[in-house]
């Protein structure tokens, strides 16, 4: 028997030692024992990190949703897979049972085959969080085609860059979404975006919000008449282990966006296998991540891994505020949430509004609770533990990202003993590095460095979409050997990770990685901007929060400030989505620069978080006359 179900601190690390010592033995017992194969795996593992080359199953054949579907429906038919709770706590809750869930899926996964959809196709989906988003997930899965969602709060400029890199055929949206008390014409973006995408050849739009939008002849079509009309039996196409299931677009430091390609098999085995242990499901559970599944977080906690394990998961489409900063415990209330996955700018958020909205309900049916997507400070981790937990809740400090696809440093609750802002220890299988910056590991406990992982994962990101050499460039060139994060951290005493943020120039705003560059290259566009560049700062609800220090061209210096300040807002609204926007923007004269021409950021960045007694060695600078000028400026 395969551990797949770990209970114990003893047993995590006897099938830890087991997972390094003999990986390919251990994910085959896992793989096997679990999962539903139309063929099994020739061999278990074949990797070369210098090129970089992974394969996991390779020669296995499966269907992704014949494993996350059709095999519960003989024991868990009229069990609730997706539990959809509306914006508005007016309407009413939707329970999708697994046989209706398949019986979805097949008629979704008929309508992409009606509309030319085949197995390979791209398949973008820009959609608020309604069933019709998991489905349309699925239903690409079931025929092969390869998923690309885009978080529905991006702008048409960013919508249509993610469908051109992926040359996407057709684009599944809504008429619009519900965000607390406003709707948004998601249906007007897409037609902004498509203006654009050439290889879009059809568009299906679902009826969330009931407005009069505009339909293109020949382009545009509401989906449910199509879905009405569609037959409920749509066979699992059979997929290769490693055919591509979807690519998941983030932001790299410096570029496009990298689209991140995960694929079949080893996705999985590996999000199913961490969400059973990380939330320690048990059947009848409700298990309910708040994320967006535009993030990876809802790809493989939302849809992939609760469903490859039969769960109840919930999907929220609303925002915590509304109707008031209630909402989220209302909802755990209501349906007696046992597992609660959220993010710390969530909590602080919540925290900010004081404890008596938290003790108006009954959330005692909470047994885990969970953080993810940027370091949680330990005011958070209090405040989470004694308020919403009652300090019986474990919660897990879930340490991953898009490109692992699955969670990777964790603790196993009831089995690892937390310890505030640490994500505690590896995942079973997972065999982190520290790196100095030398390239030597740093052995040993105690120590920080650049976090690296030295052995392949199942879940892992094969590639960027159409651009391998970016993809060995990024993760695989900095440390040989080596998938290099882009995080750093520290390990303990005793062995306990705690990351301690990014160290490459990519700032984690609410949860939401941001690149600096795509932000500077936006707002450079405006007319009156010669130069700029963009730092983060501690923000209490937000975690990190933009600065940014502009130059303007000569026509610019009599405008206006205030104004510029929206102007150069909306730029980056338009660009890329109001999550980009930035808290502080600070006119200068100059910026620090090096004699080769390169912006000093690590002098900026003092300056934006107020540590200006020791900005380090500002000897190498051009100019270093306007250090002081924006220290005297600084906001
Ligand atoms: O810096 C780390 C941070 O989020 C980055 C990954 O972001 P993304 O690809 O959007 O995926 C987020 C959801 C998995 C990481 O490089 N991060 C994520 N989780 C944590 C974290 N930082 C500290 N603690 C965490 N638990």
């Amino acid at each position: 028997m395969s551990n797949y179900h770990i209970k114990h601190l003893e047993e995590y690390y006897q099938v830890y030692r087991k997972s390094v010592r003999e990986p390919e033995n251990f994910w085959e017992e896992i793989a096997e024992e679990h999962f539903m194969w139309q063929r099994k795996w020739d061999k278990v593992l074949s990797w070369d990190f210098s090129k970089p080359e992974v394969s996991w199953f390779e020669g296995a054949k499966l269907n992704i949703t014949e494993n996350c579907i059709d095999r519960h429906l003989a024991t868990r038919g009229n069990k609730t897979a997706i539990l959809f709770e509306p914006n508005d706590p007016k309407e009413e809750t939707e329970h999708i049972t697994y046989s209706q869930l398949h019986e979805r899926v097949n008629k979704f996964a008929n309508v992409l085959k009606l509309k030319g959809i085949k197995k390979g196709d791209r398949v973008c989906i820009y959609l608020p969080m309604i069933p019709e988003l998991a489905i349309s997930v699925l239903a690409c899965a079931r025929i092969g085609a390869i998923h690309s969602v885009v978080f529905a709060g991006f702008s048409s400029t960013a919508l249509s860059t993610r469908i051109n890199d992926s040359d996407c055929k057709m684009v599944i949206t809504s008429d619009g979404s519900y965000r607390g008390a406003k709707t948004i014409d998601l249906k007007g973006i897409v037609d902004d975006a498509l203006k654009d995408c050439s290889c879009v050849q059809s568009v299906l739009v679902a009826k969330r919000i009931h407005s009069d939008i505009k339909m293109k002849a020949d382009r545009d079509e509401w989906l449910q008449p199509l879905l009405d009309k569609a037959s409920p039996v749509c066979k699992a196409e059979v997929m290769n282990a490693e055919d591509p299931l979807f690519i998941l677009y983030t932001s790299g430091s410096t570029g496009m966006p990298k689209g991140m390609v995960h694929t079949t098999a080893g996705y999985m085995v590996h999000t199913a296998y961490t969400f059973k242990n990380v939330f320690q499901y048990r059947e009848n559970d409700i298990y309910w991540c708040t994320a967006d599944i535009g993030w990876i977080t809802g790809h493989s906690y939302i849809v992939y891994g609760p469903l490859a394990n039969g769960a109840t998961t919930v999907m929220f489409e609303g925002v915590p505020s509304y109707p008031d900063f209630g909402r989220f415990w209302d909802i755990v209330q209501k349906h007696k949430v046992n597992q609660f996955y959220t993010a710390p700018t969530a909590i602080r958020a919540l925290a900010k509004e004081g404890v008596g909205l938290v003790e108006k309900y009954d959330l005692s049916s909470l047994k885990v609770l969970g953080s993810v997507g940027e370091p949680i400070n330990e005011e958070a981790w209090h405040w989470y533990n004694d308020n919403v937990g009652k300090k019986k809740s474990p919660i897990v400090d879930t340490w991953w990202q898009t490109e692992t696809g699955g969670i990777m440093i964790t603790p196993i609750p009831f089995v690892t003993p937390t310890k505030p802002t640490y994500a505690t220890l590896p995942f079973i299988g997972i065999q982190p590095a520290l790196m100095d910056e030398q390239g030597t590991e740093l052995k040993g406990n105690q120590v920080e460095g650049r976090l690296c992982i030295k052995f392949p994962w199942p879940s892992m990101a094969r590639t960027i979409w159409g651009n391998h050499q970016r993809y060995k460039d990024t993760y695989f060139s900095a440390f040989k050997n080596k998938y290099f994060t882009g995080d750093g951290a520290l390990r303990d005493e005793v062995g306990y990770y705690r990351i301690t943020g990014r160290v490459d120039d990519v700032i984690i705003v609410s949860g939401h990685n941001l690149g600096t560059a795509p932000i500077e290259d936006a707002i450079n566009e405006h007319p009156a901007v010669a130069e700029s560049a963009i730092v983060g700062f501690p923000h209490e609800v937000k975690g990190s929060a933009l600065y940014g220090y502009i130059t303007l061209k000569e026509t610019g210096e009599s405008r206006d400030q205030n104004n510029l300040r929206k102007e150069i807002n909306q730029i980056i609204t338009e660009h890329i989505g109001p999550i980009a926007k930035l808290d502080k923007i600070q006119f200068t004269g100059g910026l620090p620069k090096t004699r080769s021409g390169k912006i000093m950021r690590r002098i900026l960045r003092k300056i934006a978080c107020k540590e200006t007694s020791n900005l380090g060695d500002t000897s190498t600078l051009l100019n270093p006359e306007v250090v002081k000028e924006i220290i005297d400026q600084s906001l």
